[in-house]
């Protein structure tokens, strides 16, 4: 048996790449390699009070065939990455798109087949705090499509603070973090404030009355959401810091293009489709439509 280390790349160094990686350093038979539009030399998070540090050392290495790369970008950001993707990604390569979103595959087709790539939901609240550092605000919960590939993928992580779940349904769990992070990222991107503006009964209320018209559309394009989902989602909400915020607030206040088409934008196109009608979001895309453009003309 071959005692070469696993090699694993991870592209896209931001707050769910460096969570990532963090937790992928554990594991001793893996070679991590780093990609990133920015260069760094650290990756620092904040959990628990704990501070944690990883060098970087192998940034923008191209030498390696990797057995797997993890995508930690926005889906936007994906078109700008297309020289890095057709560098990184060798036919035997395994591909894990981890990101907020449906569909996952369809900007991954043209570099490589469907086998080897796996859809990757997670849920980790994590914000980049002044000081270069992202704070992780809770254990990494990630959501696999049950399959081989899904496994092989958990076993790389040697389980310590990270819970992995391999799902028969992918689509209604995909679904689901649509509903929940399209409707707190544009409410709060929006108001230009923290959490603390749910304990304002409008703005609680808008919260649910967003998550019920997008629960409609995901329901409508086959996703199967239980009845007590959006109670559950607003203790949730309740449970968050008053100072969370969010990464579309966060990338608004930054200038960056925000993940609009991703989140609110998605819902409105599948509305349309499904005969769903979607006027919240619809409103929510048009007043950020502007700003988007905007910034990306300026990113780009
Ligand atoms: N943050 C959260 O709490 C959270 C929680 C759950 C799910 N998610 C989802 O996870 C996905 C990733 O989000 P994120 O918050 O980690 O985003 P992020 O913090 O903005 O990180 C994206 C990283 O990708 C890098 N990048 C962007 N374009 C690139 C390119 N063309 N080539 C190389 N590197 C590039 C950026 O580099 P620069 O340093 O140059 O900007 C940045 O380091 C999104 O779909 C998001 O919705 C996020």
């Amino acid at each position: 048996m071959s005692n070469e280390k696993i090699k694993i790349g991870i592209l896209g160094i931001g707050s769910i790449g460096s969570v990532i990686s963090y937790l992928l350093k554990e594991n001793k038979f893996l070679d991590l390699f780093y990609y990133n539009r920015t260069p760094k030399s650290h990756i620092k998070i904040l959990f628990e009070g704990s501070e944690h540090n990883v060098s970087i050392d192998k940034l923008n290495n191209f030498n390696k065939k990797l057995d797997w790369l993890l995508i930690c970008l926005k889906e936007h950001q994906y078109k700008s990455a297309e020289n890095l993707l057709i560098k990184l990604i060798n036919p035997d390569t395994k591909v894990v798109s981890v990101r907020n979103g449906l569909n996952h595959k369809a900007h991954l087709l043209k570099y490589t087949r469907q086998e080897n790539i796996l859809e990757c939901i997670i849920d980790c609240p994590t914000q980049l705090k002044q000081n270069g550092i992202y704070e992780q605000l809770r254990e990494p919960i990630i959501t696999l499509p049950k399959s081989r590939l899904a496994t092989g993928f958990e076993n790389l992580f040697v389980r310590r603070s990270i819970d992995i779940n391999q799902v028969e349904d992918f689509k209604t769990e995909s679904w689901k973090k649509v509903c929940e992070s399209s409707a707190l990222g544009a409410i709060l991107c929006l108001s230009g404030e923290t959490c603390w503006i749910f304990q304002d009964r409008e703005m609680l209320d808008l919260y649910k009355s967003t998550l019920k018209e997008t629960v409609q559309v995901a329901k409508a394009d086959g996703a199967s959401i239980e009845d007590d989902f959006v109670d559950e989602m607003v203790v949730k909400l309740l449970s968050y810091p008053k100072e969370k915020s969010s990464s579309m607030l966060l990338d608004r206040l930054k200038g960056n293009p925000i993940e609009l088409g991703a989140k609110n934008g998605v819902i409105t196109e599948i509305g349309k489709q499904r005969g769903v009608p979607t006027p919240i979001n619809d409103l929510f895309v048009t007043l950020l439509k502007k700003t988007n453009a905007k910034n990306e003309t300026k990113n780009n």
